[in-house]
């Protein structure tokens, strides 16, 4: 099976799942410090917290679980709006999945305040600073971007972005759901003030997470129940966490780390290692692949950022996006058709809700898979 569907989810190590597994029957209780079972759930969120400020490089009192990227935002959105009002605005991006658009312009509607939109370039698919910038105002109290648009690769120069959002005297919420996967991430040299991604698309299992700093995370007041804990992060975690779960972050954070670098160094400086090695071989998988279509005649390439992931979205001539997905599939490649929650994008660039069909690499991917997907379009040409 050759498995271009990564931006969607990526494939899982065996030994992410033997830590679910082994978590879910550790003998595990509730968090609380008495009994065994539940230090060990107790050690398992704190690892978890701690792998986590490791691959974004941020600290782990920041670091909030959800059950996925867009509950994450939606609560967050809502708890942010409670300070707003009319008058104040807020910046959203049409390069971004809808997950970082909706909770923005529904808690800005709520609140009566103003929902600036930033276009960006729909031939290149490049989102520029100048983009974002000419919608702030001194009024401006969030600009939410994305790091990496999960359609067409885009990667924009979001810690640029953010300064020019801090200089507004704004927040900035990052979307690093597609990003996360492809390079290594420093919040400290992005300086967002909120950071939001999902281990499900680097090698973990399905839950969001949402990194801030502490302090910040103090000044936000979240809908919560009277007995739960008022301390950050806690504060922002409905309910139980899913303790399995995060015991699989953990050991896919573990993963990243074993990649590349000297098992002397910090798992930090290992991650960062890894991720560039990452980078690096996906980027010659994904020049094959990139260089392979625009080679086939009747495939039509969407987009050409400066800076992107290693994602792919092309058309071919005289076929639907949805019968090209679905021949692929027939032959054991995976690359899937449609706009993929980035609705606004796919608008934007002309493509609408059909959207196109999507190739992205990962780091299991090699020249053989690439090879088959560009064997499998061209007889859709023929
Ligand atoms: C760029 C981007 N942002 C947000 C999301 C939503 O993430 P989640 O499924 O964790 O809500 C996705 C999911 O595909 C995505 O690709």
């Amino acid at each position: 099976m050759a498995h271009f569907d990564g931006p969607g989810g990526s494939q899982v190590p065996l030994r992410v799942g033997q830590a679910v597994a082994d978590t879910l029957c550790s003998g595990i209780a509730n968090r609380g410090a008495v009994t065994a079972a539940e230090r060990r759930a107790e050690g398992v969120v704190a690892g978890a917290r701690a792998a986590v400020a490791d691959l974004l490089d941020c600290r782990p009192e920041g670091v909030v679980f959800a059950r996925s990227m867009t509950q994450a935002t939606y609560d967050m959105a809502r708890a942010l709006a409670k300070q707003w009002g009319p008058g104040d605005e807020v910046v959203v991006t049409r390069l971004d999945h809808d997950a970082n658009i909706r909770p923005w312009v529904t808690a800005a509607e709520a609140a009566g305040a103003t929902v600036r939109w930033a276009g960006f370039d729909p031939v290149t698919g490049d989102l520029s600073v100048d983009d974002v910038a000419a919608e702030l105002s001194p009024r401006t109290r969030l600009v939410a971007v994305t790091a990496a648009s999960n359609l067409l690769g885009s990667r924009p120069d979001t810690a640029a972005v953010v300064e020019a959002a801090h200089a507004a005297g704004a927040l900035a919420y990052v979307d690093g759901v597609h990003l996360t996967a492809h390079a290594a991430v420093s919040m400290a040299d992005l300086g967002a003030d909120f950071y939001a991604c999902s281990p499900y698309k680097f090698f973990g299992p399905h839950h969001g997470v949402l990194a801030a700093a502490p302090e910040l995370l103090e000044t936000v007041r979240p809908d919560k129940l009277l007995p739960s804990g008022d301390s950050v992060p806690e504060r922002f975690e409905l309910g139980t966490l899913p303790y399995e779960t995060l015991a699989g972050t953990t050991a896919a954070v573990d993963f990243i780390a074993g990649l590349g670098g000297s098992p002397a160094a910090s798992r930090r400086a290992r991650i960062a290692d890894s991720m560039r090695q990452v980078e690096a071989y996906e980027e010659e998988i994904f020049t094959r692949l990139l260089d392979g279509l625009a080679a086939i005649d009747g495939v039509t390439l969407h987009g050409s950022p400066k800076r992107r992931t290693p994602t792919a979205l092309f058309s071919v001539a005289g076929r639907s996006p949805q019968e090209v997905y679905e021949r692929l599939a027939a032959q054991g490649v995976n690359a899937p058709a449609g706009s993929f929650y980035a609705i606004e994008a796919a608008r934007h660039i002309g493509l609408g809700a059909p959207g196109a069909v999507r190739a992205g690499v990962s780091p299991y991917n090699t020249t053989d898979d690439v090879d088959r997907l560009l064997a499998g379009v061209g007889e859709l040409t023929r």
